[in-house]
């Protein structure tokens, strides 16, 4: 008499663990975002690091690319991403499968997201509940797409400006198109620093 009903309670689970696990992967709920002034404050946030990038890139001349011409591209993008970082207690990454910096290789969960971004060409930002060095809170995402003035310096290989060449032997950043996927932002908020939002 055991069996039959063990059996049931398989067939019978079979339809729930199919839907949790199409849960895990379907667009966030509410439950997995955090309270709306913080997710607001981040998703702004990275908006306008992201409006800044491109308006310096369209900035530049692509005849004269040069470390001067760096220093006004994606180098403050870099150190806007830091400080804001540091004023909120989050950490802001920018991250890539085909890096420029080593640094900004993804983590395994970063991988994950990137893979998401690569495989649904609609999505643009994504939050997920998680834990980072064993702190528990929120980590958001957002897609970087390439523009035509990127192709200046993340265009075909061999017409990478030479202080790319030269300062960076590991890149990978090179023969995008426009509209391809870049990498991503990538920001932790931990529960501690949203305190002031609950
Ligand atoms: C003048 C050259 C130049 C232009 C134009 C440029 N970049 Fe970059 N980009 C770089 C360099 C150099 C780095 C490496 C920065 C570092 O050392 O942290 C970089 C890094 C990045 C990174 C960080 C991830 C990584 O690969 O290290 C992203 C994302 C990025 N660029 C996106 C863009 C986008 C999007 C555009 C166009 C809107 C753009 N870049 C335009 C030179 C440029």
């Amino acid at each position: 008499m055991r069996s039959p009903s063990v059996l049931r309670l398989l067939i019978l689970s079979v339809p729930l663990l199919i839907v949790g696990c199409g849960g895990s992967d379907s667009a966030p709920t509410s439950s997995q975002t955090p309270p709306d002034a913080v997710r607001r404050d981040v998703e702004q946030s990275i908006a306008s690091l992201n409006e800044m990038r491109e308006s310096l890139a369209a900035t530049i001349d692509t005849s004269a690319v040069d470390r001067r011409t760096f220093k006004r591209v994606c180098a403050p993008v870099g150190k806007r991403a830091r400080q804001l970082g540091a004023d909120r207690g989050w950490e802001v990454q920018q991250l890539a499968t085909k890096y420029r910096n080593p640094a900004h290789e993804p983590d395994a969960e970063a991988r994950r997201l990137h893979e998401e971004f690569v495989t649904s060409p609609e999505l643009t930002e994504r939050w997920i509940r998680t834990t980072r060095s064993g702190h528990e809170g929120w980590r958001y995402a957002r897609r970087i797409t390439v523009q035509p003035s990127c192709l200046a310096c993340h265009g075909p290989k061999d017409e990478r400006p030479a202080f790319v060449k030269k300062d960076y032997p590991e890149d990978r950043a090179y023969g995008f198109e426009d509209g391809d996927l870049r990498g991503i932002y990538a920001v932790f908020v931990p529960d501690t620093s949203t305190g002031d939002a609950f």
